[in-house]
Protein backbone atom coordinates (compact mmCIF):
# COMPACT_ATOMS: atom_id res chain seq x y z
CA UNK A 1 0.00 0.00 0.00
CA UNK A 2 1.31 3.32 -0.92
CA UNK A 3 1.71 6.02 1.53
CA UNK A 4 3.90 7.63 -0.50
CA UNK A 5 3.04 11.12 -1.75
CA UNK A 6 0.51 12.49 -4.12
CA UNK A 7 0.55 15.62 -6.44
CA UNK A 8 4.12 15.96 -6.27
CA UNK A 9 3.89 16.63 -2.55
CA UNK A 10 6.53 14.40 -0.44
CA UNK A 11 3.66 12.84 1.73
CA UNK A 12 -0.42 11.95 1.27
CA UNK A 13 -1.34 13.95 4.18
CA UNK A 14 -3.31 17.24 3.64
CA UNK A 15 -4.67 20.07 6.10
CA UNK A 16 -7.90 20.89 5.33
CA UNK A 17 -8.22 24.29 4.42
CA UNK A 18 -10.30 25.76 7.99
CA UNK A 19 -12.49 28.46 8.12
CA UNK A 20 -12.91 30.87 8.34
CA UNK A 21 -8.72 31.54 8.98
CA UNK A 22 -7.83 29.10 11.39
CA UNK A 23 -5.67 27.67 8.61
CA UNK A 24 -2.89 30.49 8.11
CA UNK A 25 0.15 31.03 6.94
CA UNK A 26 1.91 29.65 10.16
CA UNK A 27 0.23 25.59 9.81
CA UNK A 28 -0.35 25.94 6.40
CA UNK A 29 3.94 26.28 6.48
CA UNK A 30 4.83 24.32 9.08
CA UNK A 31 2.67 21.60 6.72
CA UNK A 32 4.82 22.17 3.73
CA UNK A 33 8.13 22.34 5.58
CA UNK A 34 6.71 18.80 6.67
CA UNK A 35 6.34 17.48 3.61
CA UNK A 36 2.44 17.22 3.42
CA UNK A 37 -0.12 19.62 1.50
CA UNK A 38 -1.12 22.86 3.78
CA UNK A 39 -4.20 24.71 2.51
CA UNK A 40 -4.92 28.35 3.03
CA UNK A 41 -8.43 29.63 3.41
CA UNK A 42 -9.49 32.91 1.43
CA UNK A 43 -11.77 34.84 2.87
CA UNK A 44 -15.99 34.72 2.00
CA UNK A 45 -16.06 37.97 0.47
CA UNK A 46 -13.95 39.47 -2.47
CA UNK A 47 -10.35 40.85 -1.02
CA UNK A 48 -7.89 39.78 -3.29
CA UNK A 49 -5.35 41.88 -2.09
CA UNK A 50 -5.30 39.95 1.10
CA UNK A 51 -5.65 36.82 -0.36
CA UNK A 52 -2.34 37.81 -1.95
CA UNK A 53 -1.27 39.00 1.12
CA UNK A 54 -1.77 35.73 2.67
CA UNK A 55 -0.14 34.02 0.16
CA UNK A 56 3.03 36.23 -0.18
CA UNK A 57 3.22 35.86 4.13
CA UNK A 58 3.16 31.87 3.49
CA UNK A 59 5.99 31.89 0.88
CA UNK A 60 8.31 33.96 3.76
CA UNK A 61 7.97 30.98 6.04
CA UNK A 62 7.90 27.74 3.23
CA UNK A 63 10.13 27.20 0.22
CA UNK A 64 7.55 24.13 -0.12
CA UNK A 65 4.45 24.24 -2.51
CA UNK A 66 1.15 24.54 -0.92
CA UNK A 67 -2.16 25.07 -1.94
CA UNK A 68 -5.51 28.11 -0.84
CA UNK A 69 -9.34 26.38 -0.48
CA UNK A 70 -12.17 28.64 -1.42
CA UNK A 71 -15.74 27.95 -0.77
CA UNK A 72 -17.55 28.50 -3.79
CA UNK A 73 -21.16 29.49 -1.72
CA UNK A 74 -19.29 32.56 -1.56
CA UNK A 75 -17.78 35.52 -3.24
CA UNK A 76 -15.01 34.38 -4.57
CA UNK A 77 -14.20 35.59 -8.34
CA UNK A 78 -11.61 37.85 -7.81
CA UNK A 79 -10.25 35.55 -5.20
CA UNK A 80 -9.92 32.92 -7.36
CA UNK A 81 -8.00 35.19 -9.61
CA UNK A 82 -5.20 36.19 -7.35
CA UNK A 83 -4.87 32.73 -6.49
CA UNK A 84 -4.30 31.69 -9.82
CA UNK A 85 -1.86 34.97 -10.32
CA UNK A 86 0.29 33.95 -7.40
CA UNK A 87 0.32 30.18 -8.68
CA UNK A 88 0.32 28.56 -5.86
CA UNK A 89 -0.05 24.52 -6.23
CA UNK A 90 -3.29 23.51 -5.39
CA UNK A 91 -6.64 25.10 -5.60
CA UNK A 92 -9.06 23.46 -3.08
CA UNK A 93 -13.13 24.15 -3.74
CA UNK A 94 -15.78 23.32 -1.59
CA UNK A 95 -19.77 23.73 -1.34
CA UNK A 96 -20.16 24.62 -5.40
CA UNK A 97 -20.19 23.80 -8.79
CA UNK A 98 -16.67 22.93 -10.28
CA UNK A 99 -16.73 23.57 -13.52
CA UNK A 100 -14.86 22.79 -16.81
CA UNK A 101 -13.90 26.60 -17.44
CA UNK A 102 -11.99 26.58 -13.81
CA UNK A 103 -9.75 24.18 -14.51
CA UNK A 104 -9.24 25.29 -17.60
CA UNK A 105 -7.80 28.18 -16.39
CA UNK A 106 -6.22 27.13 -13.69
CA UNK A 107 -4.52 24.42 -15.46
CA UNK A 108 -3.37 26.90 -17.78
CA UNK A 109 -2.08 29.02 -14.87
CA UNK A 110 0.03 25.56 -13.74
CA UNK A 111 -2.41 25.71 -10.58
CA UNK A 112 -3.76 21.78 -9.49
CA UNK A 113 -7.56 21.74 -9.00
CA UNK A 114 -8.91 19.68 -6.01
CA UNK A 115 -12.83 20.02 -4.53
CA UNK A 116 -13.62 18.07 -2.06
CA UNK A 117 -17.39 16.32 -2.34
CA UNK A 118 -19.55 14.10 -0.13
CA UNK A 119 -21.39 12.54 -2.78
CA UNK A 120 -20.87 9.47 -5.50
CA UNK A 121 -22.58 11.78 -7.59
CA UNK A 122 -20.57 14.96 -6.95
CA UNK A 123 -17.59 12.65 -7.00
CA UNK A 124 -18.55 12.06 -10.95
CA UNK A 125 -18.71 15.54 -12.23
CA UNK A 126 -16.26 16.55 -10.58
CA UNK A 127 -14.31 13.36 -12.49
CA UNK A 128 -16.03 14.45 -15.53
CA UNK A 129 -14.63 17.90 -15.99
CA UNK A 130 -10.65 16.67 -15.23
CA UNK A 131 -9.82 18.02 -11.58
CA UNK A 132 -6.24 16.90 -10.06
CA UNK A 133 -7.52 14.72 -7.19
CA UNK A 134 -10.92 14.55 -5.42
CA UNK A 135 -11.04 14.89 -1.28
CA UNK A 136 -13.87 12.82 -0.59
CA UNK A 137 -15.75 14.08 2.53
CA UNK A 138 -17.47 11.61 5.00
CA UNK A 139 -20.16 12.43 7.39
CA UNK A 140 -17.90 11.32 10.30
CA UNK A 141 -16.07 14.90 9.33
CA UNK A 142 -15.34 17.48 11.36
CA UNK A 143 -17.13 21.60 10.07
CA UNK A 144 -19.38 21.75 7.47
CA UNK A 145 -20.57 18.64 6.03
CA UNK A 146 -21.48 17.74 2.48
CA UNK A 147 -23.14 14.36 2.37
CA UNK A 148 -24.74 11.96 4.28
CA UNK A 149 -22.56 8.67 3.58
CA UNK A 150 -19.21 7.40 5.70
CA UNK A 151 -15.80 7.27 4.09
CA UNK A 152 -16.31 3.22 4.52
CA UNK A 153 -18.57 3.01 2.12
CA UNK A 154 -18.26 5.88 -0.20
CA UNK A 155 -14.13 5.71 -0.66
CA UNK A 156 -14.27 2.50 -2.78
CA UNK A 157 -17.57 3.15 -5.03
CA UNK A 158 -15.19 6.84 -6.04
CA UNK A 159 -12.05 4.63 -6.18
CA UNK A 160 -14.08 2.76 -8.37
CA UNK A 161 -15.23 5.12 -10.30
CA UNK A 162 -12.14 6.81 -11.19
CA UNK A 163 -10.13 3.94 -11.87
CA UNK A 164 -7.70 3.89 -14.89
CA UNK A 165 -7.96 7.48 -14.32
CA UNK A 166 -5.05 9.62 -13.09
CA UNK A 167 -6.90 11.40 -10.27
CA UNK A 168 -5.89 10.36 -6.71
CA UNK A 169 -9.01 10.25 -4.20
CA UNK A 170 -7.69 11.52 -0.09
CA UNK A 171 -10.04 10.43 2.49
CA UNK A 172 -11.61 13.47 4.88
CA UNK A 173 -13.49 12.57 8.20
CA UNK A 174 -12.63 11.19 11.22
CA UNK A 175 -8.98 10.29 11.02
CA UNK A 176 -6.38 11.42 13.47
CA UNK A 177 -3.85 9.02 13.45
CA UNK A 178 -1.87 5.98 11.11
CA UNK A 179 -5.27 3.37 12.20
CA UNK A 180 -7.13 5.98 10.25
CA UNK A 181 -4.46 6.95 7.44
CA UNK A 182 -4.41 3.43 7.26
CA UNK A 183 -7.38 2.48 6.82
CA UNK A 184 -8.35 5.08 4.13
CA UNK A 185 -5.27 3.26 2.25
CA UNK A 186 -6.96 0.14 2.48
CA UNK A 187 -10.44 1.32 1.32
CA UNK A 188 -8.30 2.64 -1.85
CA UNK A 189 -7.37 5.80 -1.53
CA UNK A 190 -3.95 7.87 -1.54
CA UNK A 191 -3.87 10.65 0.78
CA UNK A 192 -5.92 11.51 3.55
CA UNK A 193 -6.99 14.94 4.30
CA UNK A 194 -7.20 15.61 8.34
CA UNK A 195 -8.88 19.09 9.60
CA UNK A 196 -9.66 18.66 13.58
CA UNK A 197 -5.95 17.11 13.92
CA UNK A 198 -4.27 19.93 12.39
CA UNK A 199 -6.97 22.33 14.29
CA UNK A 200 -5.69 20.88 17.39
CA UNK A 201 -2.03 21.68 16.88
CA UNK A 202 0.09 24.72 17.77
CA UNK A 203 0.10 26.80 14.82
CA UNK A 204 -3.26 26.86 13.93
CA UNK A 205 -4.89 30.13 14.71
CA UNK A 206 -7.50 28.26 17.26
CA UNK A 207 -8.54 30.31 20.17
CA UNK A 208 -6.58 28.36 22.99
CA UNK A 209 -10.21 27.93 24.67
CA UNK A 210 -11.22 25.75 21.52
CA UNK A 211 -7.61 23.76 21.47
CA UNK A 212 -8.19 22.59 24.62
CA UNK A 213 -11.94 21.28 24.46
CA UNK A 214 -10.48 19.50 21.56
CA UNK A 215 -8.22 17.74 24.03
CA UNK A 216 -10.78 17.57 26.75
CA UNK A 217 -13.94 16.93 25.06
CA UNK A 218 -14.66 13.18 23.30
CA UNK A 219 -18.17 13.13 21.44
CA UNK A 220 -19.26 15.46 18.45
CA UNK A 221 -23.22 15.94 16.72
CA UNK A 222 -24.16 16.46 13.72
CA UNK A 223 -25.89 19.47 13.59
CA UNK A 224 -27.87 22.57 12.17
CA UNK A 225 -27.82 24.84 14.70
CA UNK A 226 -25.35 27.42 13.77
CA UNK A 227 -24.66 29.65 10.98
CA UNK A 228 -28.65 29.23 9.78
CA UNK A 229 -29.00 32.83 8.63
CA UNK A 230 -25.55 33.31 6.97
CA UNK A 231 -25.20 29.96 5.14
CA UNK A 232 -28.91 27.73 5.35
CA UNK A 233 -28.71 24.40 4.27
CA UNK A 234 -25.24 23.83 5.63
CA UNK A 235 -24.84 20.96 8.12
CA UNK A 236 -22.13 20.80 10.84
CA UNK A 237 -20.15 18.56 12.95
CA UNK A 238 -19.61 19.76 15.82
CA UNK A 239 -18.27 19.44 19.33
CA UNK A 240 -20.74 18.08 22.46
CA UNK A 241 -19.84 21.28 24.26
CA UNK A 242 -22.47 22.08 27.25
CA UNK A 243 -23.13 25.63 25.82
CA UNK A 244 -24.54 23.22 22.40
CA UNK A 245 -26.09 20.37 24.63
CA UNK A 246 -28.14 23.37 26.39
CA UNK A 247 -29.37 24.63 22.92
CA UNK A 248 -29.16 21.64 20.42
CA UNK A 249 -32.80 21.61 19.95
CA UNK A 250 -32.89 25.12 18.81
CA UNK A 251 -36.46 25.92 16.84
CA UNK A 252 -35.70 25.67 13.48
CA UNK A 253 -37.24 29.53 13.08
CA UNK A 254 -34.73 30.99 15.17
CA UNK A 255 -31.37 31.42 13.93
CA UNK A 256 -28.87 34.08 14.66
CA UNK A 257 -29.38 37.16 13.33
CA UNK A 258 -31.38 38.59 15.92
CA UNK A 259 -29.15 37.00 18.72
CA UNK A 260 -27.10 39.06 21.31
CA UNK A 261 -23.36 39.62 19.96
CA UNK A 262 -21.22 37.16 22.27
CA UNK A 263 -18.10 38.57 20.97
CA UNK A 264 -15.66 39.92 18.64
CA UNK A 265 -13.47 38.32 16.38
CA UNK A 266 -10.99 39.76 13.88
CA UNK A 267 -11.38 37.34 10.51
CA UNK A 268 -9.23 37.74 7.61
CA UNK A 269 -8.10 41.56 8.63
CA UNK A 270 -11.56 42.46 9.31
CA UNK A 271 -12.95 43.29 12.60
CA UNK A 272 -16.75 41.04 12.94
CA UNK A 273 -19.31 40.85 15.52
CA UNK A 274 -20.16 37.36 16.98
CA UNK A 275 -23.56 36.93 17.86
CA UNK A 276 -25.09 33.83 19.42
CA UNK A 277 -25.28 30.83 17.23
CA UNK A 278 -23.18 32.20 14.37
CA UNK A 279 -21.01 29.62 12.44
CA UNK A 280 -18.17 31.05 13.01
CA UNK A 281 -15.20 29.39 15.59
CA UNK A 282 -13.01 31.54 18.29
CA UNK A 283 -10.04 32.44 16.86
CA UNK A 284 -6.83 33.92 18.21
CA UNK A 285 -8.30 37.30 18.22
CA UNK A 286 -11.83 36.26 19.48
CA UNK A 287 -12.75 37.87 22.76
CA UNK A 288 -16.10 37.73 24.36
CA UNK A 289 -17.84 34.33 25.78
CA UNK A 290 -15.90 31.48 23.94
CA UNK A 291 -17.59 28.84 25.46
CA UNK A 292 -20.40 29.38 23.79
CA UNK A 293 -19.13 29.73 20.16
CA UNK A 294 -19.29 27.31 18.03
CA UNK A 295 -16.58 24.63 17.75
CA UNK A 296 -16.08 22.33 14.59
CA UNK A 297 -14.61 18.69 15.43
CA UNK A 298 -15.03 15.56 13.56
CA UNK A 299 -15.40 12.27 15.22
CA UNK A 300 -12.09 11.12 15.69
CA UNK A 301 -11.90 13.76 18.28
CA UNK A 302 -11.88 11.53 20.84
CA UNK A 303 -8.58 10.31 20.22
CA UNK A 304 -6.81 13.51 20.13
CA UNK A 305 -4.65 13.94 23.69
CA UNK A 306 -2.44 16.56 22.69
CA UNK A 307 -1.78 19.55 21.12
CA UNK A 308 1.49 19.05 18.73
CA UNK A 309 3.25 21.20 16.70
CA UNK A 310 1.55 20.62 13.08
CA UNK A 311 5.33 19.34 11.92
CA UNK A 312 5.04 16.57 14.37
CA UNK A 313 1.62 15.62 13.52
CA UNK A 314 3.21 14.36 9.64
CA UNK A 315 6.06 11.91 10.81
CA UNK A 316 4.34 10.40 13.38
CA UNK A 317 1.61 9.60 11.16
CA UNK A 318 3.60 8.14 8.67
CA UNK A 319 6.13 6.38 10.87
CA UNK A 320 3.31 4.56 12.34
CA UNK A 321 1.43 3.88 9.04
CA UNK A 322 5.12 2.30 7.46
CA UNK A 323 5.04 0.00 11.06
CA UNK A 324 1.53 -0.59 10.98
CA UNK A 325 1.60 -1.79 7.08
CA UNK A 326 4.73 -3.75 7.95
CA UNK A 327 3.12 -5.87 10.48
CA UNK A 328 0.22 -6.61 8.50
CA UNK A 329 2.12 -7.79 5.80
CA UNK A 330 4.17 -9.97 8.65
CA UNK A 331 1.01 -11.20 10.07
CA UNK A 332 -0.33 -12.74 7.14
CA UNK A 333 2.90 -14.37 5.21
C1 LIG B 1 -12.75 24.18 11.96
C2 LIG B 1 -13.00 23.58 10.62
C3 LIG B 1 -13.12 24.40 9.52
C4 LIG B 1 -13.30 23.87 8.24
N1 LIG B 1 -13.39 24.71 7.17
C5 LIG B 1 -13.42 24.19 5.92
C6 LIG B 1 -13.35 25.06 4.78
O1 LIG B 1 -13.29 26.26 4.90
N2 LIG B 1 -13.35 24.48 3.55
C7 LIG B 1 -13.40 23.12 3.38
O2 LIG B 1 -13.33 22.65 2.25
N3 LIG B 1 -13.49 22.29 4.45
C8 LIG B 1 -13.50 22.80 5.70
N4 LIG B 1 -13.56 21.94 6.77
C9 LIG B 1 -13.77 20.49 6.54
C10 LIG B 1 -12.48 19.80 6.14
O3 LIG B 1 -12.17 20.10 4.80
C11 LIG B 1 -12.56 18.27 6.26
O4 LIG B 1 -13.60 17.74 5.48
C12 LIG B 1 -12.75 17.78 7.68
O5 LIG B 1 -12.03 18.56 8.60
C13 LIG B 1 -12.32 16.34 7.79
O6 LIG B 1 -12.75 15.79 9.00
P1 LIG B 1 -11.87 15.83 10.35
O7 LIG B 1 -12.08 17.19 10.91
O8 LIG B 1 -12.51 14.77 11.18
O9 LIG B 1 -10.45 15.55 9.98
C14 LIG B 1 -13.40 22.46 8.06
C15 LIG B 1 -13.26 21.63 9.18
C16 LIG B 1 -13.07 22.15 10.45
C17 LIG B 1 -12.90 21.22 11.62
Amino acid sequence: MGWRGILGFEYGIVCAPLGPDISGPQLVAAVANAGGLGLLRAPDWESPDYVRELIRKTKTLTNKPFGVGVVLAFPHKENIKAILDEKVAVLQLYWGECSEDLVLEAHQAGVKVVPQVGSFEEAKKAAAVGVDAIIVQGREAGGHVMGQDSLISLVPRVVDLVHGKDIPIIAAGGIVDARGYVAALALGAQGVCLGTRFLATEESFAHPTYKRKLVELEATEYTEVFGRARWPGAPQRVLKTPFFMDWRDLPSNENESNQPIIGRSTIHGIEKEIRRFAGTVPNVTTTGDIESMVMYAGQGVGLIKEILPAGEVIPRIVKAAQILIQQQLDNGS
